[in-house]
C-alpha cells in the first residue's frame, strides 16, 4: 500500500505542510509506505488551453499525474482560501485530467487541512470532495483537519486518530 502525499502550499512556514510532515510521521512509525511530492512539484501554470495546445500538459504535471497512477490512495493536504480550495491543488486537478481524463477515476483520496481559523480548512475539503467525485476519486469520510492551527495543535493531533485516517480505504 503506498500512500502518495501532497501539500497544497509553498510557504515557508506552511501549517498544511507541517500537517503533511505530522501525517509522514505517524505513517512512518506505523509502518506504512509512502511517497512525498513537494508542493513546489504543483508549481504549474495556470491552466490555459492555448498553452496546452501550444506547449502540451507541463512535465511536472505529467510527473503527478504518474506518481497518482503508482499510488494506492493520495493524501491532499489543502489550505483554505476564501472558503475554497487551494489553487496550487486545483490546477493540479486539472492538469492531471489532462493527461489522463480517468487519471482520478476510483483513487481513494483522503484530505487534511490546517488553518489558523477556528473551521480548521473544512469548506475546502468540502469543495474538494465535490471537484473528486466530479472526476470519479473515492474520497474517504474521515477528514484530518486541524483548527487554531499552529505548531503545538499540530503536533497534539491525535495519533491513533491520525493512523486510523490514513488507514481509510485500505479494503477497497
Ligand atoms: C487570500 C486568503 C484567503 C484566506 N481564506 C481563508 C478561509 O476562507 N478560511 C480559513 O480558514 N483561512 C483562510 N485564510 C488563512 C489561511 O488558512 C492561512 O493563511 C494558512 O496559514 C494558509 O496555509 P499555509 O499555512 O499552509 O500556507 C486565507 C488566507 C489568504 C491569504
Amino acid at each position: 500500500m503506498t500512500v502518495l502525499f501532497i501539500g497544497g502550499s509553498r510557504r515557508k512556514e506552511s501549517l498544511n505542510a507541517k500537517l503533511k510532515h505530522r501525517l509522514v510521521e505517524v505513517a512512518e512509525k506505523h509502518g506504512i509506505q509512502h511517497k512525498l511530492l513537494d508542493a513546489d512539484a504543483l508549481d504549474a501554470p495556470i491552466y490555459h488551453g492555448d498553452l496546452e495546445e501550444a506547449e502540451g500538459v507541463p512535465e511536472s504535471m505529467q510527473a503527478l499525474a504518474k506518481a497518482i497512477d503508482a499510488a494506492d490512495k493520495v493524501v491532499l493536504v489543502s489550505p483554505e482560501y476564501n472558503s475554497s480550495v487551494s489553487p496550487l491543488i486545483k490546477n493540479a486537478i486539472d492538469w492531471v485530467s489532462r493527461v489522463d481524463i480517468g487519471a482520478w477515476g476510483n483513487k481513494t483520496v483522503l484530505l487534511a487541512a490546517a488553518s489558523p481559523g477556528g473551521l480548521g480548512g473544512l469548506r475546502a475539503v468540502s469543495h474538494l470532495r465535490d471537484i473528486l467525485a466530479n472526476v470519479g476519486a473515492w474520497t474517504a469520510p474521515m477528514c484530518a483537519s486541524c483548527p487554531k492551527a499552529n505548531d503545538s495543535a499540530i503536533a497534539s493531533m491525535d495519533e491513533e486518530f491520525l493512523v486510523n485516517f490514513l488507514r481509510q480505504g485500505d479494503s477497497r
